[in-house]
């Protein structure tokens, strides 16, 4: 397989608790990864800090003209991408508490993290969040597609368990609609826990993965990156890439700690 970016995407659920704190954490993960030339960074704030976030992304990109212009390599800067954490399907309308595409385009968001667990825990079914994923894709929005079991078992239910979730929520995703999908195994027991899973676990769930996308797609040129999220740190970030063979990390905790972050960010950077 060619080489590729490895993804690193910081989840800050409902966090930190301002917009100072906000700018400070992104900041400071901006300039520490600007050097970075094989790792795509994606932070994935709360919705209302996306405008402040945006300014400061906003710097990076003239930032990142002005190096064009000098005819100096575009990869100096790695701007760090905005994502948000959910989206309706709708675009605009009478769904009090909701975000839309429309409205998330206008603060540059590039991805939409679809399915996490903890908004599935909220009653977000399959069938929704593939209804998601089409408007998501109509936007022109990269899908961070979450999956994930709750408990495992030795049989290895939690198998067919996924390759259910992939199954209906990428019911009616054209093929040629792969290239904006992520897949990002997180299985519910090992989030906010004290440890990730063992490498070689995630090791079988990324091939199990890519194969059941072949078995929905035929197709073996899939290149979707699979990502790993649950208990990350800078500790572990190495072997679950390496061992794991992760095409990234979803992280949570870990990324408002922005010296935290972009350890992880370097480390896929020198693993790339
Ligand atoms: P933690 O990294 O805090 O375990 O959260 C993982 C997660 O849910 C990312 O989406």
């Amino acid at each position: 397989m060619t080489q590729k970016k490895k993804f690193i995407i910081g989840n800050w659920k409902m966090n930190p608790a301002t917009t100072s704190l906000a700018t400070d954490i992104f900041k400071k993960i901006q300039k520490d990864t600007a050097h970075l030339t094989k790792t795509q960074t994606i932070i994935c704030p709360p919705y209302i800090y996306l405008e402040s976030l945006a300014r400061l992304q906003g710097l990076s990109k003239a930032a990142k003209k002005t190096k064009k212009k000098k005819k100096e390599s575009s990869h100096t800067l790695a701007p760090v991408l905005l994502g948000a954490q959910n989206l309706n399907s709708e675009p605009m309308g009478a769904r009090t508490g909701e975000i839309s595409g429309e409205l998330l385009k206008q603060f540059g968001v590039t991805h939409v993290i679809i399915g996490h667990s903890e908004r599935r825990d909220l009653g977000e079914t399959d069938a929704i969040i593939n209804t998601k994923i089409l408007a998501a894709l109509n936007w022109k929005f990269k899908v961070i597609l979450c999956v994930g079991e709750k408990v495992r078992d030795d049989d290895g239910h939690y198998l067919a368990f996924i390759k259910n979730q992939l199954e209906q929520a990428l019911a009616g995703v054209k093929k040629e609609n792969l290239k904006s999908l992520i897949v990002a195994y997180e299985p519910v027991w090992a989030i906010g826990a004290t440890e990730a899973i063992p490498p070689s676990s995630i090791h079988g769930m990324t091939i199990f993965i890519r194969k059941t996308l072949f078995d929905i797609y035929k197709t073996r040129t899939l290149t979707t990156p699979i990502l790993y999220g649950g208990s990350v740190d800078s500790k572990n970030a190495g072997e679950i890439l390496q061992q794991g063979s992760a095409d990234g990390l979803l992280i949570g905790r870990q990324s408002l700690d922005p010296n935290a972050f972009t350890a992880i960010a370097v480390t896929a950077n020198t693993l790339s």
